[in-house]
Protein backbone atom coordinates (compact mmCIF):
# COMPACT_ATOMS: atom_id res chain seq x y z
CA UNK A 1 0.00 0.00 0.00
CA UNK A 2 1.13 3.56 -1.01
CA UNK A 3 2.02 5.75 2.21
CA UNK A 4 -0.34 8.35 2.84
CA UNK A 5 0.16 11.40 1.45
CA UNK A 6 0.49 14.97 3.52
CA UNK A 7 -2.23 17.70 3.82
CA UNK A 8 -0.60 21.36 3.41
CA UNK A 9 -2.71 24.24 3.53
CA UNK A 10 -1.77 27.85 3.05
CA UNK A 11 -3.76 30.89 5.20
CA UNK A 12 -3.85 34.12 5.05
CA UNK A 13 -5.88 37.26 4.31
CA UNK A 14 -7.48 38.09 0.94
CA UNK A 15 -4.23 39.99 -0.65
CA UNK A 16 -1.75 38.02 1.09
CA UNK A 17 -0.30 36.53 -1.59
CA UNK A 18 -1.72 32.73 -1.47
CA UNK A 19 -3.32 32.32 -4.91
CA UNK A 20 -0.28 33.75 -6.68
CA UNK A 21 2.23 31.56 -4.32
CA UNK A 22 -0.09 28.35 -4.99
CA UNK A 23 0.92 28.57 -8.64
CA UNK A 24 4.55 27.61 -8.05
CA UNK A 25 4.03 24.78 -5.88
CA UNK A 26 2.84 22.20 -8.45
CA UNK A 27 5.35 22.19 -10.47
CA UNK A 28 7.91 22.31 -7.64
CA UNK A 29 6.19 19.29 -5.77
CA UNK A 30 6.56 17.30 -9.58
CA UNK A 31 9.99 18.34 -9.66
CA UNK A 32 10.53 16.27 -6.46
CA UNK A 33 8.87 13.28 -7.85
CA UNK A 34 5.70 14.24 -5.31
CA UNK A 35 2.31 13.66 -7.23
CA UNK A 36 0.21 16.78 -5.73
CA UNK A 37 -3.34 18.14 -6.26
CA UNK A 38 -3.76 22.00 -5.98
CA UNK A 39 -7.09 22.91 -4.42
CA UNK A 40 -8.95 25.41 -2.53
CA UNK A 41 -11.93 26.05 -0.17
CA UNK A 42 -14.42 27.12 0.13
CA UNK A 43 -14.91 25.18 -3.33
CA UNK A 44 -12.14 22.13 -4.99
CA UNK A 45 -15.16 20.00 -6.39
CA UNK A 46 -18.45 21.12 -8.72
CA UNK A 47 -21.10 21.23 -5.43
CA UNK A 48 -18.77 22.81 -2.88
CA UNK A 49 -18.19 25.37 -5.60
CA UNK A 50 -21.85 26.36 -5.82
CA UNK A 51 -21.57 26.66 -2.00
CA UNK A 52 -18.83 29.07 -2.41
CA UNK A 53 -21.03 31.02 -5.02
CA UNK A 54 -23.81 30.60 -2.60
CA UNK A 55 -22.19 31.84 0.54
CA UNK A 56 -20.55 34.97 -1.25
CA UNK A 57 -24.16 36.09 -2.49
CA UNK A 58 -26.07 35.69 1.07
CA UNK A 59 -22.80 37.45 2.76
CA UNK A 60 -23.17 40.28 -0.10
CA UNK A 61 -26.55 40.58 0.61
CA UNK A 62 -25.62 40.75 4.33
CA UNK A 63 -28.63 37.54 5.44
CA UNK A 64 -25.71 35.86 6.91
CA UNK A 65 -24.47 35.84 10.38
CA UNK A 66 -21.01 34.05 11.65
CA UNK A 67 -23.24 30.61 12.26
CA UNK A 68 -25.21 30.40 8.90
CA UNK A 69 -21.86 31.49 8.01
CA UNK A 70 -19.71 28.65 9.48
CA UNK A 71 -22.99 26.14 8.69
CA UNK A 72 -22.41 27.05 5.04
CA UNK A 73 -18.68 27.08 4.76
CA UNK A 74 -18.70 23.24 6.90
CA UNK A 75 -21.39 22.37 4.66
CA UNK A 76 -18.94 22.83 1.19
CA UNK A 77 -15.90 21.55 3.43
CA UNK A 78 -17.50 18.02 4.11
CA UNK A 79 -18.29 17.73 0.63
CA UNK A 80 -14.61 18.78 -0.51
CA UNK A 81 -12.88 16.46 2.22
CA UNK A 82 -14.86 13.36 1.14
CA UNK A 83 -14.69 14.14 -2.28
CA UNK A 84 -10.93 15.56 -3.07
CA UNK A 85 -8.87 15.42 0.41
CA UNK A 86 -9.21 11.70 1.48
CA UNK A 87 -9.47 9.89 -1.74
CA UNK A 88 -6.18 11.44 -2.65
CA UNK A 89 -4.40 11.64 0.57
CA UNK A 90 -5.46 7.60 0.90
CA UNK A 91 -4.18 7.19 -2.75
CA UNK A 92 -0.54 8.88 -1.19
CA UNK A 93 -0.72 11.88 -3.61
CA UNK A 94 -0.15 15.36 -1.77
CA UNK A 95 -3.09 17.88 -1.01
CA UNK A 96 -1.87 21.38 -1.09
CA UNK A 97 -4.90 23.73 -0.73
CA UNK A 98 -5.60 27.36 -0.58
CA UNK A 99 -7.16 27.75 2.69
CA UNK A 100 -8.56 25.21 5.06
CA UNK A 101 -10.88 25.46 8.08
CA UNK A 102 -8.27 27.90 10.07
CA UNK A 103 -10.18 30.53 7.66
CA UNK A 104 -13.27 29.55 9.43
CA UNK A 105 -11.80 30.01 12.67
CA UNK A 106 -10.41 33.27 11.33
CA UNK A 107 -13.11 34.68 9.39
CA UNK A 108 -16.05 33.85 11.31
CA UNK A 109 -14.58 33.85 14.88
CA UNK A 110 -11.77 36.14 15.14
CA UNK A 111 -13.88 38.63 12.59
CA UNK A 112 -17.00 38.15 12.86
CA UNK A 113 -17.39 37.08 16.64
CA UNK A 114 -18.20 33.26 16.41
CA UNK A 115 -17.63 30.84 18.75
CA UNK A 116 -13.90 29.24 17.79
CA UNK A 117 -14.63 26.18 20.48
CA UNK A 118 -17.70 25.38 18.42
CA UNK A 119 -15.61 26.46 15.29
CA UNK A 120 -13.15 23.84 16.45
CA UNK A 121 -15.32 21.28 17.07
CA UNK A 122 -17.39 20.84 14.35
CA UNK A 123 -14.01 21.03 12.20
CA UNK A 124 -12.92 18.00 14.37
CA UNK A 125 -15.95 15.78 13.37
CA UNK A 126 -15.85 17.41 9.60
CA UNK A 127 -12.44 16.37 8.79
CA UNK A 128 -12.65 13.09 9.77
CA UNK A 129 -9.35 12.30 11.15
CA UNK A 130 -7.25 14.55 8.16
CA UNK A 131 -5.45 16.58 10.15
CA UNK A 132 -3.10 19.34 7.99
CA UNK A 133 0.61 18.12 8.23
CA UNK A 134 1.45 21.97 8.06
CA UNK A 135 -0.21 25.11 7.95
CA UNK A 136 1.40 28.36 5.98
CA UNK A 137 0.94 31.87 7.30
CA UNK A 138 1.60 34.67 4.81
CA UNK A 139 1.18 37.46 7.03
CA UNK A 140 1.01 40.70 6.06
CA UNK A 141 0.60 44.19 8.21
CA UNK A 142 -3.42 45.87 8.30
CA UNK A 143 -1.45 48.56 6.04
CA UNK A 144 -0.23 46.64 4.07
CA UNK A 145 -3.12 44.71 3.48
CA UNK A 146 -5.35 48.12 3.03
CA UNK A 147 -2.79 48.88 0.47
CA UNK A 148 -2.99 45.74 -1.07
CA UNK A 149 -6.83 45.53 -1.60
CA UNK A 150 -7.59 49.09 -2.67
CA UNK A 151 -5.25 48.06 -6.11
CA UNK A 152 -7.00 44.12 -5.93
CA UNK A 153 -9.70 44.14 -8.91
CA UNK A 154 -11.33 40.89 -8.42
CA UNK A 155 -13.06 40.52 -4.65
CA UNK A 156 -15.64 38.81 -2.53
CA UNK A 157 -17.72 40.18 0.30
CA UNK A 158 -15.15 39.10 2.97
CA UNK A 159 -12.72 41.38 0.64
CA UNK A 160 -15.01 44.10 0.97
CA UNK A 161 -14.88 44.77 5.42
CA UNK A 162 -13.46 47.66 6.58
CA UNK A 163 -9.83 47.96 8.61
CA UNK A 164 -11.08 46.62 12.20
CA UNK A 165 -12.26 43.43 10.79
CA UNK A 166 -9.06 43.21 8.48
CA UNK A 167 -7.20 43.34 11.57
CA UNK A 168 -8.86 41.41 13.84
CA UNK A 169 -8.30 38.54 10.94
CA UNK A 170 -5.09 39.10 10.99
CA UNK A 171 -4.33 38.81 14.85
CA UNK A 172 -6.96 36.34 14.93
CA UNK A 173 -4.32 34.49 12.41
CA UNK A 174 -1.33 36.11 14.46
CA UNK A 175 -2.92 34.35 17.46
CA UNK A 176 -3.58 30.96 16.01
CA UNK A 177 0.03 30.39 14.52
CA UNK A 178 1.63 31.53 18.03
CA UNK A 179 -0.34 28.44 20.08
CA UNK A 180 -0.12 26.32 17.20
CA UNK A 181 -3.86 26.36 16.97
CA UNK A 182 -5.39 22.89 16.31
CA UNK A 183 -2.00 20.97 17.60
CA UNK A 184 -0.97 21.08 14.10
CA UNK A 185 2.65 22.78 12.59
CA UNK A 186 1.91 26.36 11.69
CA UNK A 187 5.04 28.45 9.75
CA UNK A 188 4.70 32.35 9.50
CA UNK A 189 5.84 33.71 6.39
CA UNK A 190 6.81 37.41 6.20
CA UNK A 191 4.40 38.00 3.09
CA UNK A 192 5.60 41.57 2.66
CA UNK A 193 9.10 39.63 1.16
CA UNK A 194 9.64 39.60 -2.08
CA UNK A 195 7.33 36.91 -4.42
CA UNK A 196 10.34 35.16 -5.06
CA UNK A 197 11.61 35.29 -1.37
CA UNK A 198 7.84 34.08 0.13
CA UNK A 199 8.63 31.02 -2.47
CA UNK A 200 11.27 29.94 -1.15
CA UNK A 201 10.19 29.60 1.80
CA UNK A 202 6.91 28.18 1.41
CA UNK A 203 9.25 25.46 -0.91
CA UNK A 204 11.78 24.95 2.31
CA UNK A 205 8.42 24.10 4.68
CA UNK A 206 7.38 21.64 1.72
CA UNK A 207 10.60 19.84 1.49
CA UNK A 208 10.55 19.24 5.30
CA UNK A 209 6.88 18.21 5.42
CA UNK A 210 8.15 15.40 3.23
CA UNK A 211 10.64 14.06 5.66
P1 LIG B 1 -10.44 33.25 -1.72
O1 LIG B 1 -10.52 31.84 -2.21
O2 LIG B 1 -10.27 34.25 -2.78
O3 LIG B 1 -9.50 33.42 -0.59
O4 LIG B 1 -11.91 33.58 -1.18
C1 LIG B 1 -12.50 32.91 -0.17
C2 LIG B 1 -13.17 33.93 0.73
O5 LIG B 1 -13.98 33.24 1.69
C3 LIG B 1 -12.17 34.76 1.50
O6 LIG B 1 -12.61 36.10 1.53
C4 LIG B 1 -12.22 34.20 2.90
C5 LIG B 1 -13.60 33.60 2.99
N1 LIG B 1 -13.64 32.40 3.84
C6 LIG B 1 -14.28 32.47 5.06
O7 LIG B 1 -14.80 33.51 5.44
N2 LIG B 1 -14.35 31.32 5.81
C7 LIG B 1 -13.81 30.13 5.40
O8 LIG B 1 -13.91 29.11 6.12
C8 LIG B 1 -13.14 30.09 4.13
C9 LIG B 1 -12.54 28.82 3.64
C10 LIG B 1 -13.09 31.24 3.38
Amino acid sequence: MSERGKSIYLEGIGGAGKSTQIKFLLEYMSSLGQETILTREPGGNPAAEKIRGLIFKLKGEGVINADHQMALFFAARYLWVTEVVKPNLDKGIHVISDRSYFSTVAYQGYAEGGDLDTILKIADVVMEGCKPDAVILLDISPEEAAMRRSKRSESDPFDSEGFSYVTRLINGYRDMAQNNLGNVPWTVINGEQSVEKVSDEIKAVLSSTLC
